[in-house]
C-alpha cells in the first residue's frame, strides 16, 4: 500500500475505504470481525475503525458490535465511485467512473475523454444535466439528484455498419434490470424503454469511426429511477415515469447503476464472442412493438403497418396493407393499440 492509502488489486486501484466497503457490501446481512478486516487489507484495528468513522461521516451507516464486528446498513444516495466501485464485479465496465456533480451532457464529456484516449469501459456519471441530448435532437431533462445518467466508452472490434447493434444490446440490459428491479419495461423499436406506455429510460449512442474501423462508441443510457411527475416539464410529465412511480418503492440508485453495469457487460460480452443473433432473440422476448400496429415516421415519410419482426442488423420490418414489407432503419415508430405482451 503507499502514501496515499492506496492498493493495488490487479487492473484497478481501490481506496482503503472502498475495500472496507466491498468486504462489508459482500457480507451483506453478516457481521465481519475487525479482526478479518484488520487481517485481509493489512491493516490495524485501529485504522479499520478510522475508515468505518470516516465512512460514518461520509453518510454510511455501518452497525459495530464488539465480538461481532462491522456491519453495512445503508449507503448514501450518491452515485460516486465510492458508492458504485463495491458494489461492482464487472471486468471493465465502471472500473473507472469519472463522477461530476453537473454537466451539459455526460455524452459530450465521454466524447472528448474517449478522443483524449479513454479506455474501454470508462464511464461518465452526473447527478444532473443542463444539455441531457435525446434521439433525433430531442431534449432529456435531468433533474438532478433522481435518476441515472451516464455513458460509457465502448471500444468494441467490430466494422462500423455493425455499431448500431451495441443501441439495442443497451436496450436489453437495461430492460432486464428494469424487470428485476420490478419494474415491467418492455422496448419500443428501437430502443425505448417503457413501463405501461410510459417511457422510463432512452438510450443514445454516438459513433466516432472510419470506413474500415470503429475507434470508439459513446453510449448513453438515461433511467428514470426516483423521479416525480413533478420533477418534469407537464409536456415531459405525460409522456414519462419512473421506476420508482412502477414499483411504488424508492430506488437506491448505487445498486441499480451496479446491477445495469454488470448487465450490460455480460451482454455486451456476448455480443462480442457469439454476435447479433442471440441479442435479437433476447430483443424480441422484451419488445413491445413486434405484432402491433404501428405509425412509422422516418425523414422521407410516415406509413402503417403491422410491426413483424426486425432482421440481422436490427432493422424493422413492418407489414403495410397492400402487403408489401417495408425495412425501417430510422425513426420512429408510434404503437396504435395499447394492448402488448408485457403490459
Ligand atoms: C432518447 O430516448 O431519446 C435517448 C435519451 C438518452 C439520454 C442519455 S442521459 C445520459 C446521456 N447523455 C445525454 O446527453 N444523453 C444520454
Amino acid at each position: 500500500m503507499d502514501e496515499g492509502g492506496y492498493v493495488a488489486l490487479s487492473t484497478v486501484e481501490q481506496t482503503t475505504e472502498e475495500l472496507v466497503l466491498s468486504f462489508l457490501a459482500d457480507g451483506g446481512e453478516d457481521f465481519t470481525s475487525g479482526e478479518a478486516l484488520s487481517g485481509k487489507l493489512g491493516l490495524s484495528r485501529t485504522a479499520v475503525w478510522k475508515c468505518v468513522a470516516s465512512l460514518r461521516d461520509k453518510g454510511y451507516r455501518i452497525d459495530a458490535v464488539p465480538s461481532r464486528g462491522y456491519r453495512l446498513v445503508e449507503i448514501p444516495d450518491r452515485l460516486t465511485p465510492l458508492e458504485l466501485q463495491p458494489l461492482l464485479n464487472t471486468h471493465d465496465l465502471g472500473r473507472t467512473v469519472h463522477y461530476r456533480e453537473e454537466l451539459p451532457s455526460t455524452n459530450d464529456f465521454a466524447f472528448r475523454l474517449a478522443q483524449e484516449g479513454a479506455f474501454h469501459g470508462e464511464v461518465v456519471i452526473t447527478e444532473r444535466q443542463t444539455q441531457g441530448r435525446g434521439r433525433r435532437g430531442r431534449n432529456w431533462i435531468s433533474p438532478p439528484g433522481l435518476n441515472l445518467y451516464f455513458s460509457a466508452v465502448l471500444r468494441p472490434e467490430l466494422p462500423p455498419q455493425r455499431a448500431p447493434e451495441l443501441t439495442l444490446v443497451a436496450a436489453v440490459a437495461v430492460a432486464e434490470t428494469l424487470r428485476e428491479a420490478g419494474g415491467d419495461a418492455g422496448i419500443k423499436w428501437p430502443n425505448d424503454l417503457q413501463i405501461g406506455g410510459r417511457k422510463v429510460a432512452g438510450i443514445l449512442t454516438e459513433l466516432s469511426a472510419e470506413p474500415e474501423q470503429v475507434h470508439f462508441v459513446i453510449l448513453g443510457v438515461g433511467v428514470n429511477l426516483n423521479a416525480k411527475k413533478t420533477d418534469f416539464p407537464p409536456e415531459v410529465a405525460e409522456v414519462a415515469t419512473s421506476l420508482a412511480e412502477a414499483r411504488g418503492q424508492k430506488v437506491p440508485r448505487a445498486l441499480f447503476a451496479a446491477a445495469l453495469f454488470t448487465r450490460l457487460e455480460q451482454w455486451l460480452d456476448v455480443h462480442q464472442r457469439e454476435g447479433f443473433e442471440p441479442v435479437r432473440s433476447a430483443w424480441r422476448k422484451l419488445s413491445i412493438t413486434l405484432g402491433r400496429d404501428v405509425l412509422v415516421k422516418t425523414e422521407r415519410r410516415e406509413f402503417t403497418g403491422m410491426a413483424e419482426d426486425i432482421d440481422e442488423t436490427g432493422a424493422l420490418l413492418v407489414r403495410t396493407r397492400e402487403g408489401t414489407t417495408e425495412r425501417v432503419i430510422a425513426g420512429d415508430v408510434e404503437q396504435l393499440r395499447t394492448q402488448s405482451p408485457h403490459q
